[in-house]
């Protein structure tokens, strides 16, 4: 905030109000984790340590379905770890429930919207017929971050909002067809921890259709796969908050304050993405806790230490000159589809939405349902015209998944204080307190998430 230049007018006031709520949110989340940045360990080797490591280290096992046993792993820092903790193998009897193949999916009936149909200009619809799309306890590879009904959280309404887009409808999500269509295929998702949460609906959105013992879940440094054996194709997500080389790369112990990006350096992630069949990338929360984004002079590397503080659109454009010519360079459109993720927002000034008696995003139970109430949530919208005015100038095409206003609305939709923090459950005493505990960036599943995939659905099977 030091760094701010004086130009300032009311709506950038009001944007560095709501930032600076959410630094000290971030502050808060990551201060009692901050473990020393290794300025000069050398990023490949580091990935390579990390592959090497998970031989003989168990959180990287596979986990089957039918596991007896609960991955424990001791407490880090940080959501991805979280991941490994909070794997739940169901009992049998609860398996038998998962192992029903969906039945009635006739795959004759799919309407997919026309190509120029904009499905992000719409409403949101109670319908608690079709949605959830899948139950919470059905899914036991969701993880206790996103498990809120699991965690304490008593309403439900949340999951029972469907996208109705203005022009067309989203197609009914098949499971089973759209398993065809990943047949032999990878589908990655790449960036934060928001790319995760809906790496993690997706798995839930297809899994039912697969039967016990031909799935599974491998994590692995900044990999994570989940395998589907009948369909020879994989769900997977790829840690890599900034896409560009950082100092925030290790997918276990990320939770560092000062942030430093490499703008102009992405081969060794992008190594990673070639030959995916879908790729889905996002970029944006971790951006969002300075003004400033500090830029390594030089490279990590060779032990750099020294770097400069650009403006925050101006790092973002940067990174993301970088990732459209990864992409254009490497690349095979006929044989990959690309889908880039507009900013996921976030919801911690009740203010924001009318709420006086609100605190963050805690006590919503129903999206904003009325459009023409002036909403601003504190999201960084320069970023999301740099964002589409990019991926639209590619030589490759580049599907644009604008998810912000829509998401705006669901201030419901977040997990709040029915999730974890590093590594644990809140305690009660916590989850009384949602103004210092409440998360209002991460998802509950099922939940939004879900309707980002019925985009990306749409776009699959229209485009196969
Ligand atoms: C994104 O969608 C919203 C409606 O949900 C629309 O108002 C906005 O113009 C879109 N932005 C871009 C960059 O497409
Ligand atoms: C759906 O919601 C309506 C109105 O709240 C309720 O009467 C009905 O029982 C609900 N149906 C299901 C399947 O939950
Ligand atoms: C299985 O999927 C992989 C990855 O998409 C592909 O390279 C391979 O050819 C597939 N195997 C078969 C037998 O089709
Ligand atoms: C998956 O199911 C097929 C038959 O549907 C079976 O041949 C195969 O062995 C199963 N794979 C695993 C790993 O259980
Ligand atoms: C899990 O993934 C790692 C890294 O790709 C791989 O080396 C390992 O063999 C996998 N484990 C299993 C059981 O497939
Ligand atoms: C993609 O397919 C088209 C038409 O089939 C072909 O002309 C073109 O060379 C292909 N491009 C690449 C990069 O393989
Ligand atoms: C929606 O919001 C507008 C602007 O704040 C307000 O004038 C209108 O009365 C609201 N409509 C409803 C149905 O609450
Ligand atoms: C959009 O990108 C083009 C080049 O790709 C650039 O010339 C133009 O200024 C950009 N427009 C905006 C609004 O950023």
């Amino acid at each position: 905030m030091k760094q701010r230049k004086t130009n300032n007018n009311l709506p950038i006031f009001v944007v560095v109000f709501t930032v600076f709520l959410f630094g000290v949110f971030m502050y808060d989340e990551d201060v009692k984790s901050i473990a020393e940045f290794p300025f000069s360990t050398p990023k490949a080797t580091q990935i390579q340590d990390q592959q090497s490591k998970q031989a003989n280290n168990p959180e990287n096992e596979v986990l089957p379905l039918n596991s007896k046993e609960t991955t424990k792993e001791p407490d880090d820092d940080d959501h991805h770890h979280d991941l490994e903790e909070s794997i739940v193998v169901k009992d049998d009897e609860q398996q038998q429930k998962i192992e029903i193949p969906v039945v009635e999916e006739d795959d004759d009936d799919v309407e997919v919207p026309p190509e120029d149909c904009d499905l992000f200009t719409g409403q949101w619809v109670f319908d608690n017929e079709t949605y959830p799309l899948y139950k919470e306890d059905e899914c036991e590879f969701l993880t206790a971050q996103v498990t809120c009904m699991r965690n304490g959280r008593k309403d439900s309404m949340y999951q029972n909002w469907r996208w109705q887009p203005r022009d067309c409808n989203l197609p009914k999500f098949k499971p089973r067809f759209f398993l065809e269509k990943l047949r032999n295929k990878r589908l990655m998702f790449v960036g934060d921890s928001l790319n995760r949460n809906q790496w993690e609906s997706m798995i839930c959105l297809v899994q039912s259709a697969v039967p016990a013992g031909n799935k599974s879940l491998n994590k692995s440094g900044s990999l994570s796969v989940f395998r589907i054996e009948d369909y020879n194709a994989t769900v997977e997500f790829y840690w890599a908050p900034f896409l560009v080389q950082s100092n925030s790369d290790d997918p276990k112990r990320h939770s560092i304050l000062d942030r430093i990006i490499m703008p102009e350096s992405i081969k060794e992630h992008g190594k990673n993405w070639k030959d995916v069949d879908y790729l889905i990338f996002n970029t944006y929360i971790w951006w969002m806790n300075t003004f400033t984004m500090k830029v390594l002079r030089g490279s990590f590397d060779r032990g750099d230490t020294e770097y400069d503080e650009i403006e925050r659109p101006v790092a973002y454009k940067r990174v993301l000159e970088t990732w459209s010519k990864w992409v254009e360079k490497n690349v095979n459109s006929n044989r990959t589809t690309v889908f880039f993720n507009s900013m996921s927002p976030l919801h911690i000034k009740s203010l924001d939405w009318n709420n006086p008696n609100g605190i963050k995003c805690a006590l919503e139970t129903t999206p904003i349902l009325n459009q023409s109430m002036y909403l601003d949530v504190g999201t960084d919208r320069r970023l999301l015209v740099i964002a589409n005015n990019i991926t639209q100038n590619m030589n490759v095409k580049v599907h644009f998944v604008n998810i912000t206003s829509l998401s705006e609305y669901r201030k419901d939709a977040h997990t709040s204080v029915y999730t974890i923090r590093q590594g644990k459950m809140l305690t009660p005493e916590q989850q009384a307190d949602p103004e210092n505990f409440a998360d209002c960036i991460h998802w509950c599943l099922p939940g939004l998430p879900d309707i980002w995939n019925e985009f990306v659905y749409t776009r699959i099977i229209a485009n196969s």
